[in-house]
C-alpha cells in the first residue's frame, strides 16, 4: 500500500489490479484507515484518469452484493439526483415513465435530510409499505412497470466505509471520488442505464456551475466506460424545486404534477429527465417523441392511474390520488407575510430546507422521527412580485410556536425593489 500511495502521490496512473486490490483490502480491513486517508488525499490532489475512475467504480460495485434485475423485461433505467430541497422528481418520474412502458424497479432509502427520502414520502399514503420480497418486487415491475423496495442486502460496503473516512479527512470534495461513489451505488442496484440530475446552486452539493458540469461529465464517462448508457442534466437548485417541501405535501405536489397541474419548474424538469429515461429505455427514437409520449400520459390520465395502481399494489390507499386531503394534515396553518413589497430576488434553498427540518419534516439524526404532515408551501418564487402583507410561504406545522421557523424563512428570502429575472431551470445536458 505504501508503494501505491506513493505512485498516486506522484501522479502516476494505477492499474486495474492495483485499484481492485486497494478496495478489496480496505473493505476487509487489511488496509488501515490511516493509509487509506493518505491515498484519498493523494487522489484529491492528483485526480484520476478515466480508466482509474471506471475501475474504482466497478471495484466498489463488487465489494458487496449486486441486485439482479435480469428477470425484469426491458431496459432498466434508473434516475439519480445529487440532492436538493423539495425535490419531488422521483415521485413524479416513477409513475410518469412507467405509464409509457419503461420498467421502474426502484430501490430506495430513508436517509438524513431536510425532508424524508422517497420511501418516507410514500409512506404518508395510508397503508403503503416497501417491505416486499424480491420475487414479488420483480413480479410487480413486470406487471405494473413500477415498484419500490426498501434498501436491502450489503450494497457497496466499500463506498460506505470510504465515504465515512472522506467525511472526516476533508476528501469528500473530489470529483473522481464523488462520481465513483454515486455511480457504484446505481450500478450495484441493477441499473442498465442511468439518467443523472446534477443540481447546481446554493441548495446543491455542487454550488458552482463549472464544478457541476465537471461532475456530470465524470459520471457520464464512467457509465459509458462500464457499459451503462448514461446521460446527465444540470438543473437549478438555487431555490427549491416546485412549491412543496415536506413529505405528504410533496406527495400531493406529485399528484398535481402527474395530472398536468403541477408547478411549471417541476413539470419541466420531470419532462426533461423523463424524456432521457424513455430514450435510454428505447421506448422512443428521439427526445421529441419521448416528450410527446409523456405529455400524452399526463393529459389522458394514464400517469395518475399508474400511480394509483402502484400505491394499491403495495398496500396503499389509492383513493388519495383523487382525494389528496386524506393524506396526513398538520394542525396549524400559518402564513409568512411579506414585510415589504417588491420582487423576490432570493430563496436560499438550503436554509428553507433547514426551516422545514425545524418543523420536523426531515431527520437531523438517524434516530429522529419524521412528521409526515408538516412542511412548507412556497407561494412565491424568484422573480415573482409580492405585495406587503401577501403570503410568501404557507407553513404547515404541528407545533404552535414556530418563531424559529419564521425567522429562518425571513432570513432565507430576499425582496428587491427592482425587477428580477427567474433563474434558468436547466443549464446544460451531458450526453
Ligand atoms: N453523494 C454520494 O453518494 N457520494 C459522494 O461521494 C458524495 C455525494
Ligand atoms: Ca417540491
Amino acid at each position: 500500500m505504501v508503494d501505491l500511495i506513493e505512485k498516486k502521490r506522484d501522479g502516476q496512473e494505477l492499474t486495474k489490479e492495483e485499484i481492485h486490490h486497494i478496495i478489496k483490502a480496505y473493505t476487509s480491513g487489511d488496509i488501515p484507515d490511516y493509509q487509506m486517508s493518505a491515498f484519498t488525499m493523494a487522489v484529491y490532489f492528483q485526480g484520476m484518469t478515466d480508466n482509474e475512475r471506471a475501475e474504482l467504480t466497478m471495484a466498489m460495485v463488487h465489494s458487496g452484493d449486486t441486485i439482479d434485475l435480469s428477470e425484469i423485461q426491458g431496459i432498466k433505467v434508473d434516475k439519480h439526483s445529487t440532492g436538493g430541497v423539495g425535490d419531488t422528481t422521483t415521485l413524479v418520474l416513477g409513475p410518469l415513465v412507467a405509464a409509457v412502458g419503461v420498467p421502474v424497479a426502484k430501490m430506495s432509502g430513508r436517509g438524513l435530510g431536510h425532508t424524508g427520502g422517497t420511501i418516507d414520502k410514500l409512506e404518508s399514503v395510508p397503508g403503503f409499505h416497501v417491505e416486499i420480497e424480491n420475487k414479488q418486487f420483480i413480479e410487480l415491475v413486470n406487471k405494473n412497470k413500477i415498484a419500490v423496495i426498501g434498501q436491502s442486502g450489503n450494497l457497496t460496503p466499500a463506498d460506505k466505509k470510504l465515504y465515512g473516512l472522506r467525511d472526516v479527512t476533508a476528501t469528500v470534495n473530489s470529483i473522481p471520488l464523488i462520481a465513483s461513489s454515486i455511480m457504484s451505488k446505481k450500478i450495484a442496484a441493477g441499473a442498465d442505464a442511468i439518467v443523472l440530475d446534477v443540481k447546481t446552486g446554493a441548495g446543491a452539493f455542487m454550488k458552482d456551475l463549472e464544478d457541476s458540469k465537471e461532475l456530470a461529465k465524470a459520471m457520464v464517462d464512467i457509465g459509458n466506460l462500464v457499459g451503462r448508457r448514461t446521460m446527465a442534466v444540470i438543473s437549478d437548485m438555487s431555490q427549491p424545486l416546485g412549491y412543496a417541501i415536506g413529505n405528504a405535501l410533496e406527495v400531493k405536489e406529485a399528484i398535481d404534477t402527474l395530472s398536468g397541474k403541477g408547478p411549471t419548474d417541476l413539470e419541466e424538469l420531470c419532462l426533461t429527465l423523463g424524456s432521457y429515461m424513455v430514450l435510454l429505455a428505447e421506448k422512443a427514437k428521439t427526445l421529441d417523441e419521448a416528450r410527446s409520449m409523456l405529455v400524452e400520459v399526463m393529459s389522458n390520465g394514464d400517469a395518475l392511474k399508474t400511480l394509483k395502481i402502484f400505491l394499491e399494489a403495495q398496500g396503499g390507499d389509492g383513493s388519495v390520488v383523487d382525494h389528496p386531503d386524506t393524506l396526513p394534515q398538520a394542525k396549524f396553518i400559518v402564513e409568512l407575510e411579506a414585510e415589504q413589497e417588491g420582487y423576490v430576488s432570493e430563496i436560499i434553498a438550503d436554509s428553507v430546507g433547514t426551516a422545514a427540518m425545524l418543523l420536523g419534516a426531515g431527520r437531523a439524526t438517524k434516530e429522529s422521527q419524521i412528521d409526515l404532515a408538516v412542511g412548507l408551501i412556497l407561494n412565491k418564487k424568484i422573480g415573482d412580485f409580492v405585495k406587503k402583507g401577501e403570503s410568501l410561504v404557507t407553513i404547515h406545522s404541528n407545533q404552535e410556536n414556530i418563531d424559529d421557523v419564521m425567522n429562518k424563512l425571513y432570513s432565507s428570502i430576499s425582496i428587491s425593489s427592482s425587477e428580477v429575472k427567474a433563474p434558468k431551470l436547466i443549464y446544460a445536458t451531458v450526453e
